[in-house]
């Protein structure tokens, strides 16, 4: 009996200890196998430097390159070293992707739409969207709509310059990127930059306050509880998803009537607007379509909105870019004089626009400088190396920073911080590209942004009416302009000119 105990006891001593060495041994190798990014400070540190988050990381970025921030539910890494971008978004894509942490935060409002999916579900969206895209029918038609709607909006700015008041552009040009995105993806008139759309302008003011309330809960650690008891936040945002969804339904269910009735007279109805061709060609499932449109809507205003602005400040800095911006619209459009603005507008042509090099390349450098993404996170799916040696966990959140990217030296040298579209030209004055890995503003892989040469098309439309006819001054030189921090990169408080007349100035 003592003698089976104390062999027992031996045994049992033995295989303890060999498994608490295995497991040393294991986590020895482990730890010489998993190193980690240096921790740069935890998401204290991002609530403390809120509204200046954006100069908070990029200084980080220029440290470190690569760095994590602590929260107390999963690591935050931060990467500006474009080959480990290029692995997130390209090489091993299938491993990183919105994750069910942002389709959690984000469906209540965008629906099972292109932006909060990943696997089959994206797939098949981007597939049907981007056929959408590169039709010729959507390119000529948003030109249309384009070329209206910053007609309108240099008649307002002309009454501006007569009466030599100031405005804020990048109010009018708020509006005037929701009108033109709607009226592609609905067929509709919103009139958001005139308000003579009383519902309308309740759509767009729930649609804001809906996209800001839904980005909040990325920061509120109680949402779900607020949600569940329909409180606070989560009350508005219910309230705001009511409103744009009454609206939406609405004028889903109207096509579908229109369509009805118009089945035996097809040319009645033109088949020009997303909605229309969704209806025809895709599904007709209303559920599906708010959804699409929602995600097409959000993608499409609020991003060419906020590049225009920061554009017209930096030609403001800039007067010398401003007025070589001029001079090549006046070049490829041969236009020696404009007299009527819609004229000049509807006859601006896509080869007038395609001569445009210089202007590509100063929207170009704008975006490097101030993208109206100005980071963007994925979940990691499963552990992992990246290319610079570090590990990542699954669950890790990956951010790549488009913002601080574009002011980093060891991406573009010395002058990086300096506003220079020169930089994007080669020597025959020709627009050269860079690597989407370096240039991260539209993201890069199979997700690159649907919406860049329709966004191009929009602002070089809009920009070449605007400079042709107008000169711009800030109204206050000495005013500092910043970023309010948000999901896109929105001047705070506006940005407030004055505009003359080229001809009469
Ligand atoms: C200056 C203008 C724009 C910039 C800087 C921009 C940037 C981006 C970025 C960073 C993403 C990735 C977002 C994510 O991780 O989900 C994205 C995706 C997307 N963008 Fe844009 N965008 C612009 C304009 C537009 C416009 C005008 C449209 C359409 C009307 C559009 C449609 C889309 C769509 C549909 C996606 C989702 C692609 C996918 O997940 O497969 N974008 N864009």
């Amino acid at each position: 009996m003592d003698f089976s105990y104390s062999f027992t006891f031996t045994a049992l001593v033995l295989l303890l200890s060999l498994i608490s060495l295995s497991f040393t041994a294991k986590l020895k190798q482990q730890q010489k196998k998993n190193k980690y990014h240096p921790v740069a400070g935890t998401i204290i540190n991002l609530l403390l430097n809120f509204n200046r988050l954006h100069h908070y990381m990029a200084d980080l970025a220029a440290k470190y390159r690569t760095y994590r921030l602590l929260s107390p539910y999963r690591s935050e890494i931060h990467t500006s070293e474009p080959a480990n971008v290029e692995y997130i978004l390209k090489t091993n894509f299938d491993n990183y992707g919105k994750g069910e942490y942002n389709h959690s935060l984000l469906s209540d409002f965008f629906g099972e739409g292109i932006f909060t999916v990943d696997g089959d579900k994206w797939r098949q969206q981007r597939k049907a969207s981007s056929y959408e895209f590169s039709t010729k029918v959507l390119r000529d038609f948003s030109s249309v709509v384009f070329r209206k709607n910053v007609a309108r909006l240099a008649n307002i700015v002309s009454e501006a310059a007569i009466s030599n008041d100031t405005m804020d552009m990048q109010d009018l040009f708020l509006k005037s990127t929701l009108d033109s995105i709607f009226k592609v993806a609905f067929g509709v008139e919103l009139d958001s930059m005139c308000g003579s759309n009383v519902e309308g302008k309740e759509f767009a003011t729930a649609f804001d306050n809906a996209s800001v309330l839904v980005v909040y809960r990325y920061v509120d650690l109680f949402w779900k509880i607020k949600r569940y008891l329909n409180i606070g936040s989560e009350a508005a945002l219910k309230r705001n998803i009511e409103v744009v969804d009454n609206f939406v339904y609405k004028l889903i269910h109207n096509k579908i009537e229109q369509l009805r009735d118009s089945k035996d007279d097809s040319a009645v109805i033109k088949k020009e607007d997303i909605l229309t061709r969704y209806l025809q060609v895709n599904d007709t499932d209303p559920k599906y379509l708010r959804d699409t449109i929602i995600n097409f809507t959000g993608a499409g205003k609020d991003t060419t909105a906020s590049t225009l602005s920061w554009f017209i400040y930096m030609l403001c800095k800039h007067p010398d870019v401003q007025e070589k911006v001029a001079v090549e619209v006046k070049e490829a459009t041969k236009s020696m004089e404009v007299k009527d603005v819609d004229e000049f507008a509807t006859s601006l042509r896509e080869e007038a626009l395609e001569k445009m090099h210089y202007l590509h390349a100063a929207i170009t450098e704008t975006i490097r400088l101030y993208p109206a993404v100005p980071m963007d996170g994925k979940i990691c799916f499963s552990d992992d190396t990246l290319p610079d040696g570090f590990s990542v966990r699954k669950d890790d959140l990956i951010v790549y920073q488009p913002y601080a990217m574009g002011r980093m030296k060891f991406i573009w040298g010395d002058d990086a911080e300096e506003f220079r579209p020169e930089r994007w030209l080669d020597k025959n004055g020709m627009f050269r590209s860079e690597s989407p890995f370096k240039f991260t503003a539209f993201q890069a892989g199979p997700r690159v942004c649907l919406g860049k040469d329709f966004a191009y098309r929009q602002m070089k439309i809009f920009s070449a009416v605007l400079l042709r006819c107008f000169v711009f001054k800030l109204s206050d030189e000495n005013k500092a302009v910043t970023y309010r921090t948000m999901i896109n990169l929105h001047i705070d408080g506006g940005l407030h000119v004055r505009a003359f007349h080229r001809c009469r100035t």
